[in-house]
């Protein structure tokens, strides 16, 4: 696996992201067609037995919950009030990427629209392959990475590359006061693959859903100009084969 600088998960803001995550945001962050294209996965994968959902809220984007599904996300009112969910617990990621769950106990994991906050994501993966039971899928949503060669822009300006999609700086905002008051960290698809592998995941599918043909309505910083040229998400479906006899075969 590739070795990182030191340094290289270092954030750009140490302040713990309780403070940012502590008022509820019961906010829809994908669009209808993106939360039915979602659960549909899910249902197609059979993503049915104990399941932990990380960097979980108000919705988990289930057609049906699983037997038994888990969330683990930052606020405790989101999280009470997704009706999905048989438990939860709050903590945070960045924070200790260990997750408080003991070892093989879920069947599967999955993580909508999340996985670019997390500040050591090598760990947290690592720790989604402990807690995973051998064979268990790792299904998790991401920004596409293309995207951030690109300027949130639903018009022709952001089809226009403006930054090096090599370029893994984080994107930060900051409050009146200077504080970083959000940030989002881009890797590379080798990197995010990498990742995986070393953790001891198969890549067995990247979904890249493609902008619904009827949608005209943008959505954000997105639009049918953007979409139907960019992907804007990617959906990674992997397994855990580490230790299995997959893995030793010659
Ligand atoms: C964009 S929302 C997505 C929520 C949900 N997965 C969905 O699809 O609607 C980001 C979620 O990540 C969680 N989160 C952000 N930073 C986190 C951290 N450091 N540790 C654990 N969860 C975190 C927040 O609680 C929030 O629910």
């Amino acid at each position: 696996m590739t070795a990182f600088p030191p340094g290289f998960f270092d954030r750009a803001d140490p302040a713990p992201d309780s403070a940012f995550y502590a008022p509820a945001r019961l906010v829809t962050h994908i669009d209808d067609g993106a939360i039915a294209a979602v659960g549909a996965l899910y249902t197609e994968l059979g993503l049915v037995g104990e399941v932990l959902d990380l960097m979980s809220s108000w919705i988990s984007h289930f057609e049906r919950p699983p037997r038994r599904l888990v969330g683990l996300g930052m606020n405790a009112a989101e999280l009470r009030a997704n009706p999905a969910l048989a438990a939860h617990v709050v903590h945070d990621l960045n924070a200790d990427p260990a997750l408080p769950f003991p070892d093989a106990c879920f069947d599967d994991a999955t993580c909508c629209v999340s996985v670019d906050y997390l500040v050591e994501p090598v760990a947290v993966f690592a720790e989604v392959a402990r807690v995973l039971r051998p064979g268990g899928r790792w299904v998790f949503s991401i920004t596409h990475p293309i995207r951030w060669a690109f300027p949130d822009d639903p018009g022709p300006g952001g089809l226009q590359v403006t930054r090096s999609y090599f370029d893994q700086t984080p994107y930060v905002e900051t409050g009146k006061d200077g504080s970083v008051a959000y940030a989002e960290h881009h890797r590379t698809l080798g990197e995010r693959i990498r990742t995986l592998v070393g953790a001891g995941f198969t890549l067995l599918d990247l979904v890249e859903p493609e902008w619904p043909e009827e949608l005209e309505r943008p959505w954000g910083a997105w639009s049918p100009l953007r979409g139907r040229l960019i992907p804007g998400t990617t959906i990674f479906v992997c397994r855990l084969t580490a230790g299995t006899p997959e893995s030793s075969a010659p």
